[in-house]
């Protein structure tokens, strides 16, 4: 958590184009979490010229997540994927997830960032400011239809599961578990941009190089 501070604030100090340019991917200002005016998505604010602030702040910053500047979801009952089939359990969301689910569980607004009385007014958004139900970016409060998030990957787990790999293999160092060693919609996406063309803020070029860290079929 400290080191990942450390590297906010010069990631901010030097500016949104350095750190689009330490990495390999497209950028965040060129994706659909670009909620400013120069956004490229459909949501976005009319007026806001800031990139970041919509999830970072330099002060004031809750601890939910790196210098996290959104209000989080409180909702507290997600209804989590569970199957006879798993060995794992998945549990209410924490970490990254939850910083997920503050806008795509559609229950907080989109530009309610800490210490405005009112949040940012955005295009696209329904009555209450949240992500549309309508859209398939809403992902609601039901994470049934989504893979486990918020699920601790263990070893006396994968080592029964016949197709869970022990211990996650990705040499690059992008793909797996949380510092506490949960599955977060992390795992899959960088919240940043995407290393891929066709899957959202994917974290490689491919789809199956993502699962097969994990998986083994
Ligand atoms: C839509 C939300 C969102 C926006 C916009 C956003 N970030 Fe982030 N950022 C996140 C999330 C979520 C994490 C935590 C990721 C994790 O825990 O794996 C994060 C983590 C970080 C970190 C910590 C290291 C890391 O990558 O985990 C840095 C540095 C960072 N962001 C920089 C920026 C900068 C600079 C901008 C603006 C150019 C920006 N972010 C815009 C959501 C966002
Ligand atoms: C500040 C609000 C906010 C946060 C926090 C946030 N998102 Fe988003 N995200 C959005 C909005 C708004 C869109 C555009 C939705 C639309 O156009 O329907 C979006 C779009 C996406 C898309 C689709 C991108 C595409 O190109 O089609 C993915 C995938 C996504 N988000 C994943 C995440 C993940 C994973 C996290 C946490 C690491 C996260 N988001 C955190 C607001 C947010
Ligand atoms: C196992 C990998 C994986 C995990 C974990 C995961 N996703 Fe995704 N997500 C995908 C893939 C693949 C797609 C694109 C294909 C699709 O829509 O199913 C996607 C698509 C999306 C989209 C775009 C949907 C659309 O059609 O506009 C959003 C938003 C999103 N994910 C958010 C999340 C959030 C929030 C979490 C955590 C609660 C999460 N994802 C966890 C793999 C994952
Ligand atoms: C960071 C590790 C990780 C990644 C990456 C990952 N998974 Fe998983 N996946 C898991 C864990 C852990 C479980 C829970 C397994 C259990 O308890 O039996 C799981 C469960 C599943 C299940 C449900 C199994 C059941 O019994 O219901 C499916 C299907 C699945 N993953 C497919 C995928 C696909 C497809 C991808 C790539 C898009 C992917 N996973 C990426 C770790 C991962």
């Amino acid at each position: 958590m400290k080191r990942s501070m450390t590297w906010l604030l010069v990631a901010m100090l030097l500016g949104s184009t350095t750190f689009a340019a330490s990495t390999n991917r497209s950028s965040v200002v060129d994706s659909k979490h670009n909620l400013s005016v120069s956004g490229r998505g459909e949501i976005k604010s009319g007026s806001e010229t800031r990139v970041c602030i919509f999830c970072h702040s330099s002060h004031n910053a809750s601890t939910e997540g790196p210098l996290w500047n959104h209000e989080t979801t409180t909702t507290g009952k997600f209804t989590t994927y569970q199957r006879s089939t798993m060995n794992s359990r998945t549990e209410q969301p924490n970490g990254a997830t939850k910083l997920c689910l503050s806008c795509h569980d559609g229950t907080i607004a989109v530009g309610a960032i800490r210490g405005l009385s009112q949040p940012i007014p955005m295009n696209n958004v329904d009555a209450s400011g949240q992500i549309p139900q309508s859209r398939s970016s809403h992902i609601g409060t039901d994470l049934t239809g989504t893979h486990p998030v918020s699920v601790k990957y263990e070893q006396n787990i994968a080592l029964v599961d016949n197709n869970l790999r022990w211990p996650p293999q990705d040499p690059e160092g992008q793909v797996g578990t949380d510092a506490d060693g949960y599955v977060q919609c992390t795992s899959c996406h960088d919240p940043h941009g995407s290393s891929s063309t066709k899957y959202p803020f994917w974290k490689k070029t491919t789809f199956s190089e993502v699962c097969l860290v994990c998986h083994e079929y």
